[in-house]
């Protein structure tokens, strides 16, 4: 279709979103659009003025705001916040431990099933479609598995929803591996972060058995911090990252607050925990509250020195970036290694 075309589509659609807002069928053909073209192509149009206006002048719905907003900027790389849209999903992330940690496992279900349902449509190709399969379906079944596989008490408020934030800057088809990737980690981060913070406040107030429910589920969701970049080493291309790296170079998830305040967190939790003035009565789940805590740290160096070896098998040696984070870990291959014994072995007994 000509860029003419698309644009005449584009303009038609935004009328009607200016008429209805709220109605989220005016607004998916729009995404579909862009999920095809990549928002970088609406740049300098009447579409991004349209948008902006809508924005300004009308209340639409939380996910409908979040593609006018993408519209209205496009041809500015946006800040990663706004690139990957979790925020729209902030209400999974509070609550007991319990239902925070379902609510992730429920959420991280829904966005692996759409990339595997795009890659059996074609929306793009795995670099290593027989291995993207066994990582995806082996994803799959541990989120399923985390969410007791029953909705949890926060649901979607449509499909709609999770389309809303697949909006890629280019057209590239590796860029919707890498943004539901970013979308998972992001959302696992951010309660990973939430439960920390509630750890160190019960502890603080010297509340162990508290403080212990929170780290209890800090370490069940940590222990799946790790996978999605195993959905990225089977489903994006090296090729594909290469074309795609330019359109989002401003949007580096070194943005991202969560993995580095998490680390810092723990650390804060550790400190606390040795503090002498817990009771004595206390002593037992203090040390649970240590081994656990132990847990989670690893895994959370585990997912650095992966995404050292995505970085290294993406961008090769010799970027700012990339040599900068090098400097910081080389271990992550040897994980990747281990993990893929652990995946043939867990293919052979299924
Ligand atoms: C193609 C895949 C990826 C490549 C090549 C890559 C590369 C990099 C590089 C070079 C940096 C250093 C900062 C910079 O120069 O921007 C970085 C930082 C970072 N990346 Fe990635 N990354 C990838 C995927 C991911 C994913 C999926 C996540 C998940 C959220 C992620 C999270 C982070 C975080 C949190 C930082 C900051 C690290 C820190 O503070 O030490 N990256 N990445």
């Amino acid at each position: 279709m000509s860029d003419e075309a698309i644009d005449r589509d584009i303009s038609r659609i935004m009328r009607k979103v200016a008429a209805d807002p709220n109605d989220e069928a005016m607004c998916e053909p729009l995404v579909d659009l862009i999920i095809e073209g990549g928002v970088h192509k609406l740049h300098s149009t009447a579409n991004c003025l349209q948008a902006a206006e809508i924005l300004s002048n009308r209340h639409p719905l939380p996910a409908i705001r979040h593609v006018l907003l993408r519209v209205s900027i496009a041809g500015e790389q946006p800040p990663y916040d706004i690139y990957t849209g979790v925020k729209l999903f902030r209400r999974f992330l509070s609550g007991h431990p319990r239902e925070v940690y379902r609510n992730t496992a429920y959420l991280m279900r829904l966005l692996s099933e759409d990339l595997i349902e795009r890659a059996h449509a074609q929306h793009f190709v795995p670099c290593d479609s027989e291995r993207f399969a066994l990582a995806a379906k082996d994803f799959w079944r541990r989120c399923a598995e985390a969410s007791c596989s029953a909705a949890p008490h926060v649901l979607l408020r449509s499909n709609f929803e999770l389309k809303a934030i697949l909006l890629p800057e280019s057209s590239i088809r590796g860029e919707i591996v890498f943004m539901r990737v970013l979308q998972m980690q992001d959302v696992t981060f951010a309660a990973a972060l939430g439960m920390a913070k509630a750890a160190n406040r019960w502890i603080r107030f010297s509340e162990a058995s508290s403080a212990l429910t929170y780290i209890d589920f800090l370490e069940r969701t940590s222990s799946h911090f790790a996978a999605p970049l195993r959905l990225l080493l089977r489903g994006l291309g090296t090729g594909d990252w290469r074309a795609l790296r330019d359109f989002i170079e401003y949007p580096s998830a070194i943005q991202s607050p969560h993995p580095g305040e998490l680390s810092m967190s723990l650390k804060q939790i550790e400190r606390y925990l040795t503090h002498k003035r817990w009771q004595s009565r206390d002593s037992a789940t203090v040390e649970l509250c240590k081994q656990k805590l132990e847990r989670a740290a690893k895994n959370l160096e585990a997912w650095t020195k992966a995404h050292t070896a995505i970085a290294l098998h993406f961008n090769g040696r010799g970027l700012p970036g990339t040599d900068w984070m090098e400097e910081q870990t080389l271990a992550g291959t040897a994980l990747f290694q281990r993990q893929d014994a652990e995946l043939d072995h867990y293919s052979d007994t299924q």
